[in-house]
């Protein structure tokens, strides 16, 4: 069965939306190895590879179901961080927009009588568990390091062993 253009262009949205995810985050550990933040850095890193691995697999599945991908030019990152605490903010606020966004592309492909496209997104929906609870606990290790320099120093050598 062929993928539906509806489907189709979803996906695309989505391989865009995991590109641009790394961008972010690659974006995001520029800005911390620039306050030093070296461990939080390599997390980001790690991150960005994460994504590019996400775009790559849908990528991967749109070829194996015959599909053409539209290379979109992908969001660029407007904002430079110099709190450890607001970026990983925003990195929370981004994977629960992503995290929306796969349950509406799991939804369209139950509407479509897709079946393969649902099998093929439980990976998806699993992972994004994964990265909100990732996110979240950075929030909450920076909250708590925000008024102490060694509590910060700690929480980010943490964070390097990721
Ligand atoms: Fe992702
Ligand atoms: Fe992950």
């Amino acid at each position: 069965m062929k993928l539906s253009a509806k489907l189709l262009k979803a996906l695309n949205k989505q391989i865009n939306m995991e590109l641009a995810s790394g961008y972010l985050y690659r974006s995001m550990s520029h800005d911390m190895k620039n306050l030093a933040l070296n461990g939080y850095a390599k997390w980001l890193d790690k991150q960005y590879e994460e994504e590019r691995e996400h775009a790559f697999k849908i990528i991967s599945y749109v070829e194996d179901r015959d599909g053409v991908v539209d290379f979109d030019s992908v969001e660029g990152v407007k904002k430079h961080y110099d709190k450890p605490l607001d970026a990983a903010k925003d990195s929370l606020a981004h994977e629960e927009k992503v995290s929306a966004s796969i349950r509406d592309l799991f939804k369209l492909a139950r509407e479509e009588g897709d079946i393969e496209t649902e099998v093929f997104l439980q990976w998806f929906i699993t992972e994004q568990i994964e990265e909100e609870v990732n996110a979240r606990d950075n929030v909450a290790g920076f909250e708590k390091a925000k008024d102490c320099e060694g509590l910060l120093f700690m929480f980010d050598a943490h964070l390097g062993g990721r």
